[in-house]
């Protein structure tokens, strides 16, 4: 069994260059990797390339040169079918703003991806129930979304995310839209729901308030993304 979750291996990331558009280069020849249990912050300036990299190793994006290891098995990032079933069943997200369904409660949106996978309905509530009380919603599960404060929107979104016990959690921005005072006390769900069901996970934010919440910190610099 690998201990290393999640592993890049000489990726190169370029935008444009094609015509008029001019040449944005990302990433060049980067290397990194993730270990279980691991909670990475990834602290960098605006339009340093979190999203991008998030959208790499979560293989949303499959427009770039190098290799990803999942748990230890190479991953065809071009391979539609494989990308699908591997992010499925290892991986997690939370963007930054929520994405949840508005027709749902949050109850039905966070079983949801139970319910896909084949979980009895009744095993699925319990599950959900149980986790939205954990995060402190246990009185506002059959609200919509639109019924919710921003803070607990992202909430439901953090235990969507986590719900069917990813190995990997990819988080971006995950309190980007949050005054203050919510965003510490989505920070302090998240890595405690994190530590809990021993998820790794990569929190891309440009809030240094976040980084003492982590166990390594990393940054974008130089086409490389390097642990201070
Ligand atoms: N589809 C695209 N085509 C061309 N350039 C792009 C594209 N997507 C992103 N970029 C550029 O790549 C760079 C990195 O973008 P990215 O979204 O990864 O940054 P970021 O670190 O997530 O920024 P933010 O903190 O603002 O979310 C930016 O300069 C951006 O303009
Ligand atoms: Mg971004």
């Amino acid at each position: 069994m690998s201990n290393t979750v999640l592993k890049l291996q000489k990726v190169t990331k370029i935008f444009g260059g094609k015509g008029d558009v001019p040449l944005v280069e990302i990433f060049n020849g980067m290397d990194f990797s993730v270990k279980t249990n691991e909670v990475v912050g990834l602290f960098s300036p605006s339009g340093s390339g979190k999203t991008t990299f998030l959208q790499i190793a979560g293989l949303l994006d499959s427009k770039f040169s190098g290799d990803i290891y999942i748990n230890g098995s190479i991953v065809d990032a071009k391979n539609d079918f494989q990308t699908s079933r591997v992010r499925r069943k290892n991986i997690g997200f939370v963007f930054q703003f929520h994405h949840l369904i508005q027709e749902f409660s949050a109850l039905e949106n966070i079983i949801f991806p139970l319910l896909f996978d084949g979980m009895p309905k009744k095993i699925a509530v319990k599950k959900g129930k149980h986790l939205l009380e954990k995060v402190g919603l246990g009185k506002r599960m059959d609200n919509r979304p639109a019924e919710l404060s921003g803070g607990e929107q992202q909430r439901v979104a953090i235990c969507r995310a986590i719900i069917n016990e990813p190995t990997l959690l990819l988080a971006d921005e995950p309190t980007g839209n949050l005054d203050q005072s919510t965003t510490s006390r989505v920070m302090s769900f998240l890595i405690e729901l994190i530590k809990e069901h021993n998820i790794s996970a990569i929190i891309a934010s440009h809030n240094p308030m976040i980084s003492k919440l982590v166990d390594k910190n990393a940054k974008i610099a130089d086409g490389k993304i390097l642990y201070n």
